[in-house]
């Protein structure tokens, strides 16, 4: 394989990958959640290059980002619900799922959509990137989203014609995912928003029905995965695992996902333990509690642990 084409976050970078996504190409890009893969949404055969590149199945549809808030009434229809949240929490780690202004025939009536925060941003703006980008998490399908430009390296190569390197993820884990529907929210995904702080938006966001088809197509039981087994709420190191801590401990731990035990530190360091810990048999990871970012790091870890 040749080698990953990785450049550091700076003008000329940003330059360089706007010219890329207009000749229809692929740029991997930091975002505050995880790196993700990037196409211009207005390109059919890029876009469709993004499913091939990550073995994605063609039924799961691709987050929209836009490159400014002002953006998201081209492409869904903005209830009072969703406007309030736009104006809270963009740029930043919300996507919405909204009904869709337009929809081809074969083309689900809703779209996802975020605005994510991070200079290029404002550099795609300048340099004259008028459209909108569609990016996934930067992984081949079904394994551990990338939190650094390496992981991106790793699971793509020279598949991806540029990777914007701006270091590890600020957040660590995948944006919050919310279904407005008729001015009430769904939660498809917990995420790097802690749901808390959706309370006075949305006091009655209701939990997807597991029964009911899937709503988010990506969100399968077994997604985020190692190659290693993943144990649960470990009290004890075994042999033949790596153990993989939370917090002060007495247990001799491999990696600590935050020694104080402080949940944000938690998610940033989340994929790249689960990653560098992955040439074990199994990893045994510590309880993590349920509250605030613990219930997107405790979802990651049962969708990591599930049966596959
Ligand atoms: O933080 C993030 O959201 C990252 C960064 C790169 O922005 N992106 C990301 O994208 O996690 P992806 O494709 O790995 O996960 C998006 C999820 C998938 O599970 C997909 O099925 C779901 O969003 N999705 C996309 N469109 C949808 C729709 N119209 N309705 C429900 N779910 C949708
Ligand atoms: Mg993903």
């Amino acid at each position: 394989m040749t080698k990953a084409n990785i450049q550091p976050a700076n003008s000329e970078t940003f330059a360089r990958a706007v010219s890329i996504l207009k000749d229809g190409g692929l740029v991997a890009l930091p975002t505050e959640t995880v790196y993700g893969l990037a196409a211009d949404a207005g390109n059919q055969k890029a876009v469709k290059h993004i499913y091939a590149v990550k073995g994605r199945p063609a039924h799961n549809p691709l987050i929209a980002h836009v490159l400014s808030p002002e953006k998201a009434g081209d492409l869904a229809e903005i209830s009072a619900v969703a406007q309030d949240l736009i104006d809270a929490f963009w740029p930043g780690p919300l996507t919405l799922v909204l009904p869709r202004k337009t929809s081809q025939p074969g083309e689900l009536p809703t779209i996802a959509m975020r605005c994510p925060d991070r200079p290029w941003r404002r550099a795609f703006i300048e340099a004259g990137f008028k459209g909108h980008l569609v990016m996934p998490s930067a992984n081949r399908s079904g394994h551990i989203s990338p939190t650094t430009a390496q992981h991106v390296a790793d699971d793509l190569g020279s598949a991806v014609d540029l990777i914007i390197d701006a270091g590890p993820c600020t957040d660590g884990i995948e944006s919050t995912i919310v279904k407005i529907e008729n001015n009430h929210g769904v939660l498809l995904r917990p995420g790097a928003l802690p749901t808390s702080a959706l309370a006075p938006y949305i006091p009655d966001l209701r939990l997807p029905n597991v029964d009911a088809p899937i709503s988010a197509p990506g969100m399968l039981k077994s997604h985020y995965a190692p190659n290693a087994k993943v144990r649960l709420d470990a009290t004890e190191k075994r042999c033949n695992e790596a153990y993989l801590a939370f917090g002060p401990t007495d247990i001799a731990f491999d990696l600590s996902l935050s020694e104080t035990g402080d949940l944000s530190e938690a998610a940033q360091n989340l994929y790249s333990a689960l990653r560098r810990l992955d040439t074990v048999k199994t990893i045994a990871v510590a309880p993590i509690p349920l509250q605030g970012l613990g219930e997107a790091i405790n979802d990651r870890l049962r969708r990591a642990a599930a049966e596959r």
